[in-house]
């Protein structure tokens, strides 16, 4: 299972065109304060946790506007944390402000559905070719916890902006380290399809959610189709 679930960051600021602006992905993205953050990262979670099969893993990403409360609902609902991995953006922009650092980060926990139930890692796979998008994969080494890989490419958004897409390359490295060939990957905010695209190059099936429907019509639907030999169907549940 892949999550990136709303970090929270509308009503702050962002740079477009080199301009300090308001930034508002909608408004699935505003906070509702801390308590009812949390909550909502409660709940989803648990309905993951819920879906799950045993031995099932979890990524969920975030800043620290949200990953702190992921982490830590993650822990109270039981399950066991194997690792964060640090996605290293290096073509982030800078802090307009200089008022803190560059953020030039995301952060992935990745945890298991229970403590001691068999999960798959897939070793050999992780240290097979060095990866020439990401100066810190080697051939031969462990994968190591950073991962320096570049944003979303303009391609990747042929069919319509979402304002907050997940690199395709990302994707298929989490999903071809920790799944098996034909295994169902659920991603319950889908947004414009990113983990699906990435589910079904890898030959993975893919089940995607999301509560915006021009979303999955307008974005993540003619994306998935693209795919070769991919077939899919739409369940509206309004
Ligand atoms: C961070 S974006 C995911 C972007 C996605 N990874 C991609 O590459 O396009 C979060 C998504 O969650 C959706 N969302 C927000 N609240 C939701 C909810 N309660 N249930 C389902 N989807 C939700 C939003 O519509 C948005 O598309």
């Amino acid at each position: 299972m892949v999550a990136d679930p709303p970090y929270r960051l509308s009503g702050k600021e962002t740079v477009r065109s080199g301009e300090l602006v308001p930034l508002d992905n909608g408004d699935w993205d505003h906070s509702a304060g801390v308590v009812a953050d949390h909550e909502f990262d409660l709940r989803w979670l648990s309905e993951c946790q819920r879906l799950l099969r045993p031995g099932g893993t979890l990524w969920a990403s975030g800043t620290h506007h949200n990953i702190h409360s992921v982490g830590h609902a993650m822990q109270q609902l039981g399950f066991d944390l194997l690792a964060d991995v640090i996605w290293f953006k290096r073509n982030a922009p800078p802090h307009r402000r200089g008022r803190s650092f560059t953020h030039s980060h995301e952060t992935f926990v990745w945890g298991v559905r229970r403590r001691d139930e068999p999960y798959v890692f897939n070793y050999a796979w992780t240290k097979q070719d060095d990866d020439r998008g990401d100066m810190l994969k080697r051939a031969g080494r462990q994968m190591r916890t950073v991962w320096s890989l570049a944003r979303a490419r303009n391609w990747e958004s042929r069919y319509g902006k979402h304002p907050t897409p997940k690199p395709e390359s990302l994707m298929e490295r989490i999903i071809l380290s920790t799944s098996v060939e034909g295994a169902v990957v659920l991603d319950p905010f889908a947004g414009s399809g990113t983990t699906g695209v990435a589910a079904v190059r890898t030959g993975r099936r893919f089940i995607g959610i999301d509560s915006n429907a021009d979303y999955i019509l307008g974005l993540a639907k003619p994306r998935l189709l693209d795919e070769p030999g991919a077939s899919v169907q739409v369940f509206d549940w309004r």
